[in-house]
């Protein structure tokens, strides 16, 4: 079995930097799960299914082939790769994660992912529910103003201007809807180290996993 490091949080916890960055020293493989249930998302927007109608959205759930490729995330051929960026896309994708058939119909996706010489895996339920095996769990946390702070500036620099108090508050909602919902809730999972980023820097963060892992793998 590869090893897989799992590494949950709230929103722009930083989730995606710091596995990117854990994943290129080791050599590992990356799973975003964020990324799937916001293709999900999008293609019940696109396909004009109410994110309302839980069978509806299971299907397209089970369905969807997104194809990733050379950096880009394309459905049926379009390029959706900044489309499920998009704050909106997040909220719609944290709708349809409440959804226990929905997550059923990503698990063998997630679990796929699992491939020598190891994965480096980011979410909400990654060490809980999709990888209980999973020889290091993290659970990546910050203060909602430095993650809304982040969030603010990585849009910035995709030239999109944004306010900081409507980034604030979208992140808490979202963060509310994840950790109330009954199926896979964001908590930390059993034995999850808690790391707290709010003063570190992107590095910092990293090299903090990254000693962890080595601590376990000599
Ligand atoms: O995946 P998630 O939404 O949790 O967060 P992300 O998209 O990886 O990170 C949000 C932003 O925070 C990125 O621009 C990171 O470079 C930045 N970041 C940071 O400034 N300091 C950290 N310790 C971690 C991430
Ligand atoms: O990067 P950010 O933290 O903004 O969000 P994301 O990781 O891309 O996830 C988008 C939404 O998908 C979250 O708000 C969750 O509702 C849902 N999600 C989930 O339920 N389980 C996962 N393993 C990953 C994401």
């Amino acid at each position: 079995m590869a090893d897989i490091i799992a590494i949950d949080g709230p929103v722009a916890s930083g989730k995606g930097s710091v596995s990117a960055g854990v994943a290129k020293v080791l050599g590992f493989h990356v799973l975003d799960s964020g990324a799937l249930y916001r293709l999900a998302g999008t293609a019940c927007v696109k396909e004009g299914v109410s994110l309302d109608d839980q069978a509806a959205v299971t299907k397209v759930a089970e369905n969807m082939k997104p194809l990733f490729k050379d950096g880009r995330i394309y459905l049926n051929d379009e390029d959706v790769t900044d489309v499920i960026r998009t704050e909106e896309a997040g909220l719609n994708a944290s709708q349809i994660a409440a959804y226990p058939t929905v997550r059923d119909a990503l698990f063998q996706l997630q679990r796929r992912c699992a491939q020598e010489p190891g994965l480096v895996a980011d979410g909400r339920d990654m060490g809980a529910v999709v990888f209980p095996d999973a020889c290091l769990k993290i659970f990546l946390t910050a203060s909602a103003e430095s993650r809304a702070k982040r969030r603010y500036n990585q849009l910035k620099e995709k030239g999109i201007d944004s306010k900081i108090d409507d980034l604030v508050s979208d992140l808490k909602e979202r963060d509310r809807r994840d950790t109330e919902r009954a199926v896979a809730p964001l908590k930390p999972a059993e034995g999850a180290r808690i790391l707290d980023s709010s003063e570190l820097t992107l590095q910092e963060t990293i090299d903090k996993v990254l000693s962890w892992y080595r601590e376990i793998r000599p």
